[in-house]
């Protein structure tokens, strides 16, 4: 079975970190958001991974083809050479990878890739070929769905989608459009790789000729496209998955407060309070007396003695000095240094800064 995942975009909502790194590489509790993804897909049948990629297509295809081996599976990529072509317009244009061959009419997996949840992808198979239909989409509740497609759909009707409105001004319902689909290949002849999207100008016309079908989402969801919803992604995904597995780790008299995850070649200093909802990843150094919570560090940074760190996400290899203070979805990209004895609220600070001032109000730092 094939899928094909939409890496596109440029993934400004996610910056600074998105400056060094392509979004889908960056790492949601130690592993590649999209690795969360092919793994998941390998376990449902996938066989065959297709990146819809419009930029930086070389890291992906470097970091990604290690999984080809890793996985058992094929890993193509189909790029926008001259510009983005939106959600519909990257579909049609890897056409050649995704059209069945003869008398197959096996359908195939969409996700965008900034989304994280116990992925359904069994559950949808069975879901779609239940209805019959062209396509079926997975749907979850939020507080804010204005910021989300929206989708009307009648439980009464086996979930047919009525209405589909992407990013509504006013309110039409919480159930939101989760960004994963499956999709007939009768599905293809409906796009062209023009700048077209698959919300807009797609899902709105299948839903009034009945082809589109919702399948609604157990458990935790998550888009974690914006540093806000990243660190919230993070605190659901140790809720649903990593509390279990930590089982026995919380070891409050050696300051361990679960859930955590820490990295086997992190190195932690003496009398650190780290947790609850800690990432630490590869190579990180941790001085005495730091205290860390709701916070992820990104491979290779180092954080000094007694600093305090709160709602944070420190990029790769970045330099925090002693007796620093950093809060309020603070987020800092690749390579920052921070000197002794700052404070930083809500900051975002571009890769390769220096910061020796402390940053008393949310603001970005170029
Ligand atoms: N290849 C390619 N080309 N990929 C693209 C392009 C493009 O031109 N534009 C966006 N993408 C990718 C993004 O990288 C992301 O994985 C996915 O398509 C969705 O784009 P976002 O920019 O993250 O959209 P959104 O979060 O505002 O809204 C989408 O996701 C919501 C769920 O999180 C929509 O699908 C909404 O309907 C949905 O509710
Ligand atoms: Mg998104």
């Amino acid at each position: 079975m094939k899928a094909l995942i939409l890496v596109g975009g440029y993934g400004t909502r996610l910056r600074p970190l998105t400056l060094t790194k392509p979004k889908s590489l960056i790492e949601f509790c130690n592993k590649p958001i999209v690795v969360h993804q092919i793994e998941a897909l390998v376990d449902a049948g996938v066989n065959h991974i297709i990146l819809a990629v419009c930029y930086q297509a070389d890291q992906l295809e470097d970091e990604l083809k290690i999984y080809e081996k890793k996985l058992g599976i094929k890993i193509s990529i189909s790029s926008e050479i001259k510009e983005p072509l939106g959600t519909a317009g990257a579909i049609a244009q890897a056409k050649k990878f995704l059209l069945p061959a003869p008398n197959c009419n096996k359908p195939f997996f969409v996700l965008n890739s900034d989304i994280i949840c116990n992925f359904p992808f069994k559950e949808m198979i069975v879901f779609h070929e239940n209805h019959g239909k062209e396509g079926t989409l997975v749907v979850t509740k939020v507080d804010e769905p204005s910021k989300y497609g929206v989708v009307v759909y009648s439980a009464e009707k086996g979930g047919e989608v009525e209405r589909f409105t992407e990013k509504p001004k006013i309110f039409v319902s919480n159930k939101i459009n989760a960004g994963l689909y499956i999709l007939s290949p009768s599905f293809l002849s409906r796009i062209k790789p023009i700048k077209t999207s698959i919300e807009k100008d797609v899902f709105p016309y299948m839903a009034d000729e009945g082809q589109l079908f919702a399948l609604d989402l157990k458990g935790y969801w998550m888009d974690v496209g914006q540093p806000k919803d990243f660190l919230t992604g993070m605190c659901m995904y140790m809720d649903f998955i990593v509390k279990k597995q930590n089982k026995g780790i919380n070891d409050v008299k050696n300051g361990i407060i679960a859930p955590v995850i820490i990295d086997e070649t992190a190195d932690i200093g003496n009398d650190c309070i780290i947790g609850p909802n800690v990432v630490i990843g590869k190579n990180c150094r941790i001085e005495e007396g730091v205290r860390l919570k709701n916070t992820i560090l990104m491979p290779g940074a180092k954080i000094g003695q007694h600093s305090w760190l709160d709602h944070c996400i420190i990029g790769w290899n970045s330099d925090i000095g002693k007796w620093v203070r950093i809060e309020n979805v603070s987020v800092l990209g690749e390579n920052v240094e921070i000197k002794d004895e700052i404070y930083v609220n809500g900051g975002k600070i571009l890769p390769h800064k220096a910061i020796s001032t402390s940053i008393r109000e949310p603001q970005i730092v170029l």
